[in-house]
């Protein structure tokens, strides 16, 4: 493009919103030239590590559960490009689903950085001052969930016969599997954790819910014409992502929290209260987003080592 056109089509640009060129053209001619600085926000950014004791492991605990929610939030972001897309084929999926099984790869290759990158006798001191919060409280975990399958698939698989399918958003929400993460072990009663979840994400996340219950990417992918859907790159991409997400990087998670509380043979408790050495098992929470896509024997042994 030449000068002129380029003005030209800004100024053309500007009298379709029916605004005066003129006035914004000679705004350029003021403004500051931009910086990475300011474009990237790094102060901003870099002023975010907000400790709550002086041990230094603490700093690599919260930076790195903040890059984790800039991958959550990448994820969203394709997830919700093609929830929206106004006539979605394979052409545009396998690229989208690609990027999410790079991005929860990454998140599971790097996750050493937490097993590997701290001391145990460390975070044995900063973890006390941290409770009761607990990535437990993750919500765009929760919405990454619920943007990729239908909510049946989230209730609690021990709890799958008490629902119907046309039960309410509301009736299946009491009995999502991660409520089990979220009682007393002993007494059943909500841990705080939750309670605290709950009252901050609770309408939030029943409003995304009702958003996403005919556009999440299972009700997309089992909307696609019979030869897309049948397409072998597809249905590969589709149960990597599943992998990815339900099984890989769960196992990691709960490897590093048997290092970190499992101490001289005793298991501790975590901060969110749960009990954790069940709960987290991707095989105890047998969450699975495109059931159609798997074997009775695969779903039976999912996540079986
Ligand atoms: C030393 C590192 C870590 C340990 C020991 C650990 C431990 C735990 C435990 C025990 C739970 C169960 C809830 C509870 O009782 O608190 C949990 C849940 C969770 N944590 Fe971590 N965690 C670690 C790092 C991370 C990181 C880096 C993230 C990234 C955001 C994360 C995200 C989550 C999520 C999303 C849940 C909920 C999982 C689910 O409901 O299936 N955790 N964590």
């Amino acid at each position: 493009m030449t000068n002129d056109e380029a003005t030209e089509a800004v100024i053309r640009k500007f009298k379709s919103v029916k605004q005066n060129p003129d006035v914004y053209l000679e705004g350029l001619m003021y403004s500051k030239p931009i910086t990475y600085w300011d474009y990237i926000q790094v102060d901003t950014l870099l002023s975010l590590q907000k400790t709550r004791t002086n041990l230094p492991d603490e700093e690599i605990f919260v930076m790195y559960h903040q890059v984790t929610e800039l991958y959550f939030k990448m994820i969203l972001s394709e997830l919700k490009q093609i929830a929206n897309h106004p006539y979605l084929r394979k052409s545009f999926l396998i690229p989208r689903i690609a990027r999410i099984n790079r991005y929860v790869g990454a998140l599971t290759m790097t996750f050493d950085i937490m097993s590997e990158g701290m001391e145990v006798e460390q975070y044995l001191k900063f973890r006390n001052a941290l409770t009761p919060a607990s990535g437990f409280q993750s919500a765009q975990y929760r919405m990454i969930e619920i943007c990729c399958t239908d909510l049946d698939q989230l209730v609690d698989p021990r709890q799958r016969k008490t629902i119907k399918e046309s039960d309410t958003v509301e009736k299946k929400f009491q009995h999502l599997y991660w409520l089990a993460g979220g009682e007393h072990p002993k007494t059943g009663e909500k841990t705080l954790t939750l309670s605290l979840f709950e009252e901050k994400y609770g309408k939030v996340l029943l409003q995304h819910t009702n958003e996403f219950a005919d556009k999440n990417l299972r009700k997309k992918y089992t909307a696609l014409p019979k030869s897309e859907r049948t397409d072998e790159e597809l249905i590969f991409a589709l149960r990597e992502l599943d992998r990815k997400i339900n099984i890989e990087w769960p196992l990691v998670h709960y490897n590093t929290a048997k290092k970190y509380l499992i101490t001289k043979g005793e298991t501790n408790k975590a901060t969110g209260g749960s009990d954790w050495t069940k709960y987290l098992h991707p095989m105890y929470q047998k969450r699975i987003f495109f059931p159609e896509l798997w074997s009775k024997e695969e779903i039976d042994n999912w996540a079986k080592q």
